[in-house]
């Protein structure tokens, strides 16, 4: 059966979402209020997320984006990390830098950008993920700031997609049989 037809079973709710990212917004005021902050967006993944959690932290905020990818349109990722579109700084001095992205699985993508970004010699260097699959690394990770810790099924919505579609709906759902 093509998984078009299959049930979707909501893992996150619209709400459940939004209440943590409210928490995380005020968690990143706080641990954020005596510095430079600059959020660098992992697209085209976490443009939905970065566009909720920014307006939940009350500081001046810069924000650049960065394409990145690693999954072409299958489920598995190819291993491969490709910087699509990188950000126009090649000094970071200035900055406490936060990556945002929607989701770490294998952590291919978060380690590889730290691996790029660091040598651009930022104050600072830590992630905020919605979505953590720890079961499911290839290299040892653990993002600084997680919205949820969750098993290893298939998700989409809320940015994440399959075949680049289901990145506008309102929650986070897998398709089950
Ligand atoms: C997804 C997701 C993360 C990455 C996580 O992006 O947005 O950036 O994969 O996987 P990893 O931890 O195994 O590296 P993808 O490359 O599919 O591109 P997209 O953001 O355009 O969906």
């Amino acid at each position: 059966m093509g998984i078009e037809n299959k049930r979707r079973e909501i893992l996150l709710s619209k709400e459940k979402i939004d209440e943590r990212i409210e928490a995380l917004g005020k968690t990143l005021t706080e641990d954020y209020k005596d510095k430079n902050l600059l959020v660098i967006s992992l697209l085209k993944g976490s443009f939905i997320f970065t566009a909720d959690l920014v307006r939940k932290i009350d500081l001046p905020v810069r924000i650049e984006f960065m394409t990145t990818s690693s999954y072409g349109h299958s489920e598995e990722s190819t291993g491969q990390l490709k910087i699509v579109q990188d950000i126009t700084a090649d000094d970071l001095s200035e900055f406490d830098v936060l990556i945002v992205d929607d989701i770490t699985d294998s952590a291919l993508t978060m380690t590889g950008v730290m691996a790029i970004l660091s040598k651009r010699n930022p104050k600072s260097l830590k992630a905020c993920v919605l979505l953590d699959k720890p079961s499911r690394r290839k290299v040892s990770y653990v993002p600084d700031y997680v919205g949820f810790e969750i098993p290893d099924m298939f998700i989409v919505g809320y940015g994440l997609n399959y075949g680049d579609y289901y990145r506008n709906i309102d929650h986070v759902f897998a398709f089950v049989d």
